[in-house]
């Protein structure tokens, strides 16, 4: 059984993925960073040289690829919930966990998550709220939600992430 976490760009997958891939002694799979491993360069690079719709179908490769192992916590790129095909595919061996901030908690981390994250780059913050809010029924699609907040620590959320899958490990 895999733990896979969704959310927004900047919601905390990363740094909450790497505390719970230590605690539960589970593999631990980035997809944004094998896409950038298997290319040899970075996701700015890849958007800005072919486009996001290329990104994506590297993307989709990835995630077939993660979604067949066993043990893994998976951390996904804030639009894989986009491909109904991914989600599919994760489900299989995976409980699927969205990590759901409100925009205000994603506003105070904008200025430093920006640099590495096309989508939130070349975007002004209208922009990136009008994204965050048409991502939001794609999210709420998962299979189960935990609700982030800049007051909690990522070991607290992971905590939670812990107790949620205890019924199922
Ligand atoms: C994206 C999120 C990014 C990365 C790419 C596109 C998105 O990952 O996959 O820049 O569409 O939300 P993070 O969620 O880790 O920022």
């Amino acid at each position: 059984m895999n733990i896979v976490l969704t959310g927004f760009m900047a919601s905390g997958k990363t740094e909450i993925s790497k505390i719970l891939a230590k605690k539960l002694d589970y593999k631990l799979i980035d997809t944004d960073e094998c896409i950038e491993r298997n290319e040899g360069t970075t996701i700015n690079e890849l958007f800005e040289k072919y486009g996001e719709e290329y990104f994506r179908s590297l993307e989709h490769e990835v995630v077939k690829k993660a979604a067949k192992e066993d043990r893994a916590v998976i951390s996904t790129g804030g639009g894989v919930v986009l491909n109904r095909a991914n989600i599919d595919a994760l489900r299989q061996n995976g409980i699927i966990i969205n990590l759901a901030p409100d925009f205000e908690t994603i506003r105070e981390r904008i200025e430093r998550a920006a640099a590495t994250r096309p989508l939130m780059k070349n975007s002004s913050i209208e922009e990136i709220r009008e994204r965050f809010i048409m991502r939001k029924a794609f999210y709420e699609n998962c299979d189960k939600k935990v609700v982030v907040t800049n007051s909690k620590t990522p070991g607290e959320h992971a905590e939670e992430i812990i107790k949620i899958m205890s019924e199922y490990l």
